[in-house]
């Protein structure tokens, strides 16, 4: 081996070396960094953000509600919150992307995703009893809210040419959401994957850490989702959110 193929040998592993020890360590919060940067997310000059009453992230009084059904889209967990509550916050979010959006009527955030449920906790026995229960002991409801910002994902799709004009068309379609954070959705998603080991589930296949919580305000077409290849965390923060009491 020549000495330059050795040194560049020893300056790779001397690199990742550094890299490992630089790295966040585990359990701490990489975001936290981020979010204390004075301009994160950036602020524009014709909207310095929104604002929320603390009253809406207080859901100790909202019912726990169960969501469960026969398709592979119909059952997921959730932590339900007021959406009457949000309503000023939707609609300045709106007036914001300048178009009406389309909403369901209703918010919460998803702690266990219809594919999750489907594809990976059900075909290992777990079911949607185990994981109302491990919600409810949990006490999801009372689980105390963080708004980190809210957030923008734009996906843009082309459709194929049309006979007519022959053209490639594109639309680009938004969904906006409320970016959040809870110490008690990723102890009930731990929980999730120690009933699913316990059944004999493969460890690998079910992570609670992949999860990016948030409350759907609206969108423009329709819901974008992590099979749409968008991630709903704090690195698509669109807009800062000041939460008053
Ligand atoms: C949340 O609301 C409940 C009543 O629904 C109240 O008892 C409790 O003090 C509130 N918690 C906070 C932190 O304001
Ligand atoms: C389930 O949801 C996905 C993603 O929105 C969608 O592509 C699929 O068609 C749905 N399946 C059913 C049976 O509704």
């Amino acid at each position: 081996m020549s000495v330059l193929r050795l040194t560049i040998h020893v300056l790779s592993g001397l690199l990742l070396t550094a890299c490992l020890f630089l790295r966040p360590a585990q359990g701490q919060l990489p975001e936290q960094d981020v979010l204390a940067l004075p301009s994160y997310p950036i602020p524009q000059p014709d909207n310095p953000g929104f604002t929320l009453p603390a009253t809406a992230l207080n859901t100790t009084a909202v019912p726990y509600e169960s969501h469960g059904g026969p398709g592979p889209n119909d059952t997921w967990l959730q932590h339900t919150l007021n959406a009457a509550l949000l309503t000023l916050l939707r609609q300045a979010v709106e007036a914001a992307h300048g178009q009406p959006l389309l909403n369901r009527g209703e918010a919460h955030v998803t702690l266990i995703t219809p594919p999750e449920y489907h594809n990976v906790l059900a075909p290992a026995g777990v079911t949607l009893a185990d994981l109302d229960d491990i919600a409810r002991a949990a006490q999801v409801q009372a689980a105390p809210i963080q708004a980190l910002c809210v957030g923008r994902q734009r996906l843009v799709v082309t459709a194929s040419p049309q006979p007519k004009d022959g053209g490639e068309t594109t639309t680009t379609m938004y969904a906006y959401n409320l970016i959040v954070r809870s110490p008690t959705w990723t102890r009930i998603r731990w929980q999730v994957w120690r009933r699913f080991i316990g059944l004999g589930g493969e460890p690998s296949l079910f992570d609670p850490e992949a999860n990016w919580p948030h409350v759907t305000l609206g969108f423009s077409h329709r819901d974008l989702f992590l099979q749409d290849g968008v991630f709903k965390g704090i690195n698509s923060c669109w807009r800062a959110i000041t939460v008053v009491e």
